[in-house]
């Protein structure tokens, strides 16, 4: 997605040879027109899966979750990480580890909100490790919904997240793929984009 690409070039900073940062538009300022155009983007790709529900996790995957929820009109949930006073005892759970953070996250979403019939989209900003994404699908999976598959924002190329999912056999759907964020300088892979 070309404006999403830009955008990074203009705005991201490279802290490292392995972070971007994008607090501007994504990850603390958000930037809702390009978000918009996210959704409309993941909604295009996504039409034709049957998709009846969003599934994020909180909290910068909500921004590009909700969006794509508006244009295919199906609701949007995030997993929480913590727990909440109002989430009751009825939960899916997952462990995710953090390879960045180095710490492990209880996620959890309540059964209320995702049922056996469902088809979900997972929506992220974000796929570098593949944990936060693995933790999602165990999700999906106790619910006995089914999975249209997943849309990131951001996939970084170098980590293998992005291949574990899709040895999996789910399908990942990366707007902008980065194959490097060596020497202080952002690369894109190449996308060949199926219509
Ligand atoms: P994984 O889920 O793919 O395994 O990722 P990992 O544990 O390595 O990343 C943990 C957190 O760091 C996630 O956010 C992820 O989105 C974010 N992250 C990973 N690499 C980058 C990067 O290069 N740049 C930025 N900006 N974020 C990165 P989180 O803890 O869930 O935070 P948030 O959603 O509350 O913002």
């Amino acid at each position: 997605m070309e404006a999403l690409k830009e955008k990074i070039v203009q705005e991201g900073k490279v802290l490292s040879d392995i972070v971007l940062k994008v607090d501007s538009f994504l990850n603390h300022q958000i930037d809702p027109q390009l978000m918009r155009e996210v959704g409309e983007e993941f909604a295009s790709r996504f039409k034709d899966t049957g998709v009846t529900k969003i599934l994020s996790i909180e909290s910068s995957g909500i921004a590009p979750a909700v969006m794509t929820g508006l244009i295919l009109d199906v609701p949007v949930v995030f997993a929480r990480k913590r727990k909440s006073v109002t989430l009751s005892d009825n939960l899916y759970t997952a462990s995710v580890y953090s390879y960045t953070k180095n710490e492990t996250n209880d996620i959890a979403v309540s059964i209320d909100y995702l049922h056996s019939d469902d088809t979900v989209l997972i929506i992220d900003d974000f796929l570098a490790n593949g944990q936060a994404l693995l933790g999602l699908l165990r999700i999906v999976e106790q619910a006995g919904a089914s999975t249209a598959g997943a849309g990131i924002v951001i996939e970084k190329g170098f980590q293998p997240g992005g291949n574990l999912i899709r040895e999996g056999g789910i399908r990942v759907e990366s707007l902008a793929t980065i194959s490097s964020l060596k020497n202080g300088k952002v690369e894109f892979l190449e996308e060949v984009v199926a219509r």
